[in-house]
Protein backbone atom coordinates (compact mmCIF):
# COMPACT_ATOMS: atom_id res chain seq x y z
CA UNK A 1 0.00 0.00 0.00
CA UNK A 2 1.65 3.16 -1.01
CA UNK A 3 1.36 6.17 1.73
CA UNK A 4 -1.18 8.08 0.13
CA UNK A 5 -3.47 5.20 0.23
CA UNK A 6 -2.43 4.48 3.77
CA UNK A 7 -3.17 8.11 4.65
CA UNK A 8 -6.35 7.99 3.34
CA UNK A 9 -6.95 4.46 5.52
CA UNK A 10 -6.22 6.32 8.32
CA UNK A 11 -8.07 9.15 7.96
CA UNK A 12 -11.24 6.87 6.93
CA UNK A 13 -11.29 4.78 10.44
CA UNK A 14 -11.09 8.55 12.55
CA UNK A 15 -13.46 9.55 10.71
CA UNK A 16 -15.15 6.26 11.31
CA UNK A 17 -14.67 6.03 15.35
CA UNK A 18 -15.82 10.15 15.37
CA UNK A 19 -18.73 8.94 13.84
CA UNK A 20 -19.49 6.08 15.61
CA UNK A 21 -19.40 7.69 19.42
CA UNK A 22 -21.84 10.31 18.32
CA UNK A 23 -24.16 8.16 16.61
CA UNK A 24 -26.16 5.95 18.97
CA UNK A 25 -28.18 4.03 16.64
CA UNK A 26 -25.93 0.93 15.73
CA UNK A 27 -27.07 0.08 12.60
CA UNK A 28 -26.05 3.49 11.61
CA UNK A 29 -22.66 3.23 12.83
CA UNK A 30 -19.84 2.73 10.53
CA UNK A 31 -18.52 -0.02 12.35
CA UNK A 32 -15.43 -0.43 10.19
CA UNK A 33 -13.17 -3.36 11.06
CA UNK A 34 -10.32 -2.85 13.29
CA UNK A 35 -6.83 -1.80 11.17
CA UNK A 36 -5.56 -4.47 12.80
CA UNK A 37 -7.81 -6.71 11.85
CA UNK A 38 -7.59 -5.34 8.17
CA UNK A 39 -3.71 -5.86 8.30
CA UNK A 40 -4.03 -9.46 9.06
CA UNK A 41 -6.99 -10.32 6.53
CA UNK A 42 -4.40 -8.41 3.49
CA UNK A 43 -1.76 -10.25 4.34
CA UNK A 44 -4.00 -13.64 4.61
CA UNK A 45 -5.26 -12.85 1.06
CA UNK A 46 -1.45 -12.79 0.03
CA UNK A 47 0.26 -15.57 1.63
CA UNK A 48 -2.86 -17.54 0.44
CA UNK A 49 -2.63 -16.52 -2.81
CA UNK A 50 -6.20 -15.57 -2.79
CA UNK A 51 -7.66 -14.47 -6.26
CA UNK A 52 -11.53 -14.53 -5.98
CA UNK A 53 -12.33 -12.72 -3.05
CA UNK A 54 -16.24 -12.27 -1.33
CA UNK A 55 -17.01 -9.83 1.02
CA UNK A 56 -20.53 -9.72 2.93
CA UNK A 57 -20.89 -6.23 4.26
CA UNK A 58 -19.61 -3.52 2.43
CA UNK A 59 -20.13 -0.27 4.95
CA UNK A 60 -18.48 2.27 3.94
CA UNK A 61 -16.08 0.48 1.75
CA UNK A 62 -13.49 0.41 4.40
CA UNK A 63 -12.25 -3.20 4.73
CA UNK A 64 -13.58 -3.44 0.95
CA UNK A 65 -10.03 -1.26 0.51
CA UNK A 66 -8.30 -3.33 2.16
CA UNK A 67 -9.37 -6.10 0.60
CA UNK A 68 -8.85 -4.78 -2.72
CA UNK A 69 -4.99 -3.40 -2.09
CA UNK A 70 -4.41 -7.11 -1.17
CA UNK A 71 -5.66 -8.46 -4.23
CA UNK A 72 -3.34 -5.89 -6.26
CA UNK A 73 -0.66 -8.86 -5.48
CA UNK A 74 -2.51 -11.79 -6.02
CA UNK A 75 -3.85 -10.99 -9.32
CA UNK A 76 -7.53 -10.85 -7.95
CA UNK A 77 -10.72 -9.53 -7.59
CA UNK A 78 -13.19 -8.45 -4.57
CA UNK A 79 -17.16 -9.01 -4.67
CA UNK A 80 -18.06 -6.77 -2.24
CA UNK A 81 -21.76 -7.30 -1.07
CA UNK A 82 -23.92 -4.94 1.16
CA UNK A 83 -27.93 -4.98 1.13
CA UNK A 84 -27.46 -1.03 1.62
CA UNK A 85 -27.32 1.24 -1.29
CA UNK A 86 -23.42 2.02 -0.86
CA UNK A 87 -22.97 5.44 -2.22
CA UNK A 88 -19.94 6.32 0.63
CA UNK A 89 -17.95 3.08 -0.55
CA UNK A 90 -18.65 3.83 -4.25
CA UNK A 91 -16.65 7.28 -2.93
CA UNK A 92 -14.21 6.04 -1.48
CA UNK A 93 -13.06 3.69 -3.54
CA UNK A 94 -13.05 6.38 -6.15
CA UNK A 95 -10.61 8.55 -3.49
CA UNK A 96 -8.70 5.39 -2.94
CA UNK A 97 -8.61 4.95 -6.61
CA UNK A 98 -6.75 8.24 -6.89
CA UNK A 99 -4.48 7.59 -4.27
CA UNK A 100 -3.44 4.05 -5.86
CA UNK A 101 -4.41 3.71 -9.24
CA UNK A 102 -5.92 1.14 -10.63
CA UNK A 103 -7.34 -0.40 -6.93
CA UNK A 104 -11.24 0.48 -7.94
CA UNK A 105 -11.09 -2.01 -10.78
CA UNK A 106 -10.51 -4.92 -8.91
CA UNK A 107 -13.93 -4.27 -6.98
CA UNK A 108 -17.04 -4.94 -7.71
CA UNK A 109 -19.77 -3.92 -5.42
CA UNK A 110 -23.01 -5.64 -5.48
CA UNK A 111 -26.48 -4.54 -3.36
CA UNK A 112 -28.26 -7.72 -2.28
CA UNK A 113 -28.54 -10.11 0.73
CA UNK A 114 -25.04 -11.37 0.89
CA UNK A 115 -27.29 -14.78 1.60
CA UNK A 116 -29.25 -14.93 -1.38
CA UNK A 117 -25.66 -13.96 -3.29
CA UNK A 118 -23.70 -16.83 -1.78
CA UNK A 119 -26.80 -19.00 -2.70
CA UNK A 120 -26.02 -18.26 -6.27
CA UNK A 121 -22.14 -18.76 -6.55
CA UNK A 122 -21.07 -21.91 -7.90
CA UNK A 123 -19.66 -24.59 -5.86
CA UNK A 124 -15.88 -24.52 -5.03
CA UNK A 125 -15.51 -21.12 -6.63
CA UNK A 126 -14.07 -18.99 -4.17
CA UNK A 127 -10.68 -18.01 -2.13
CA UNK A 128 -11.46 -16.30 0.45
CA UNK A 129 -14.84 -15.58 1.65
CA UNK A 130 -15.14 -12.80 4.46
CA UNK A 131 -18.23 -12.47 6.77
CA UNK A 132 -18.62 -8.84 8.43
CA UNK A 133 -22.88 -8.24 8.38
CA UNK A 134 -25.32 -9.19 10.85
CA UNK A 135 -23.94 -12.86 12.47
CA UNK A 136 -27.49 -13.94 13.36
CA UNK A 137 -27.99 -14.19 9.69
CA UNK A 138 -24.99 -16.12 8.84
CA UNK A 139 -26.35 -19.76 9.69
CA UNK A 140 -30.02 -18.89 7.39
CA UNK A 141 -26.91 -18.73 4.71
CA UNK A 142 -25.89 -22.42 5.66
CA UNK A 143 -24.12 -24.60 3.50
CA UNK A 144 -23.18 -21.84 0.88
CA UNK A 145 -20.33 -20.17 3.17
CA UNK A 146 -18.91 -23.78 3.09
CA UNK A 147 -20.10 -24.80 -0.22
CA UNK A 148 -18.62 -21.53 -2.58
CA UNK A 149 -14.75 -22.26 -0.73
CA UNK A 150 -12.24 -24.16 -3.05
CA UNK A 151 -10.21 -26.59 -1.66
CA UNK A 152 -7.38 -24.84 0.40
CA UNK A 153 -10.13 -21.54 0.22
CA UNK A 154 -10.36 -19.82 3.42
CA UNK A 155 -13.36 -18.45 5.41
CA UNK A 156 -12.76 -15.35 7.63
CA UNK A 157 -15.45 -14.52 10.10
CA UNK A 158 -15.05 -10.67 12.13
CA UNK A 159 -16.49 -10.12 15.45
CA UNK A 160 -17.08 -13.56 17.03
CA UNK A 161 -15.14 -12.42 19.87
CA UNK A 162 -16.89 -9.25 20.90
CA UNK A 163 -20.57 -10.84 19.90
CA UNK A 164 -19.37 -14.45 20.79
CA UNK A 165 -23.61 -14.80 21.42
CA UNK A 166 -24.62 -14.30 18.21
CA UNK A 167 -21.40 -15.65 16.78
CA UNK A 168 -22.15 -19.05 18.48
CA UNK A 169 -24.69 -20.82 16.25
CA UNK A 170 -22.52 -20.07 13.08
CA UNK A 171 -19.32 -21.35 14.65
CA UNK A 172 -21.43 -24.56 15.81
CA UNK A 173 -21.86 -25.37 12.06
CA UNK A 174 -18.40 -24.17 10.99
CA UNK A 175 -16.74 -26.89 13.46
CA UNK A 176 -18.76 -29.41 12.51
CA UNK A 177 -17.75 -29.75 9.19
CA UNK A 178 -14.89 -32.22 9.25
CA UNK A 179 -13.62 -30.55 6.00
CA UNK A 180 -12.34 -26.97 8.00
CA UNK A 181 -9.24 -26.51 10.24
CA UNK A 182 -10.32 -23.67 12.20
CA UNK A 183 -9.02 -20.79 15.04
CA UNK A 184 -9.89 -17.51 16.35
CA UNK A 185 -7.78 -15.10 16.48
CA UNK A 186 -8.01 -12.81 19.36
CA UNK A 187 -6.95 -9.37 17.35
CA UNK A 188 -9.23 -6.27 17.06
CA UNK A 189 -12.87 -7.72 17.66
CA UNK A 190 -12.28 -11.28 17.14
CA UNK A 191 -11.55 -13.37 13.73
CA UNK A 192 -12.54 -16.90 13.05
CA UNK A 193 -10.49 -18.43 10.56
CA UNK A 194 -11.83 -21.73 8.60
CA UNK A 195 -9.46 -23.32 6.24
CA UNK A 196 -11.22 -25.66 4.21
CA UNK A 197 -9.02 -29.21 3.48
CA UNK A 198 -7.58 -29.70 0.07
CA UNK A 199 -9.06 -32.70 -2.41
CA UNK A 200 -6.25 -34.58 -1.78
CA UNK A 201 -6.01 -34.44 1.77
CA UNK A 202 -6.19 -38.17 4.09
CA UNK A 203 -7.00 -38.13 7.48
CA UNK A 204 -4.60 -39.26 9.91
C1 LIG B 1 -20.21 -3.87 10.30
S1 LIG B 1 -20.86 -3.18 8.83
C2 LIG B 1 -19.60 -3.57 7.66
C3 LIG B 1 -18.33 -2.82 7.91
C4 LIG B 1 -17.33 -2.92 6.78
N1 LIG B 1 -16.95 -4.28 6.51
C5 LIG B 1 -16.12 -2.06 7.12
O1 LIG B 1 -15.11 -2.58 7.56
O2 LIG B 1 -16.25 -0.84 6.97
C6 LIG B 1 -22.12 -4.34 8.43
C7 LIG B 1 -22.73 -4.16 7.06
O3 LIG B 1 -23.45 -5.34 6.75
C8 LIG B 1 -24.56 -4.98 5.98
N2 LIG B 1 -25.53 -6.10 6.01
C9 LIG B 1 -26.36 -6.47 7.01
N3 LIG B 1 -27.06 -7.57 6.67
C10 LIG B 1 -26.64 -7.91 5.43
C11 LIG B 1 -27.00 -8.95 4.52
N4 LIG B 1 -27.94 -9.87 4.82
N5 LIG B 1 -26.39 -9.01 3.33
C12 LIG B 1 -25.44 -8.09 2.99
N6 LIG B 1 -25.07 -7.07 3.81
C13 LIG B 1 -25.67 -6.98 5.00
C14 LIG B 1 -25.06 -3.69 6.58
O4 LIG B 1 -25.83 -2.95 5.66
C15 LIG B 1 -23.73 -3.02 6.95
O5 LIG B 1 -23.33 -2.12 5.94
Amino acid sequence: MNPRLSALIDELYAGGVAHDAAEPDRLRKRRNLEPATAALLGLIVRIAGARQVVEIGTGNGFSTLWLADAVGDTDGRVVSVDTAARDEARTNLARADAAQPGLAGRVELRQEDGGGYLARLADESVDLLFLDAERVEYPLWWPHPSRVLRPGGLLAVDNVLSHAGEAARFLELVSGEPAFVTATIDVGKGLHLAWRRGGGHRET
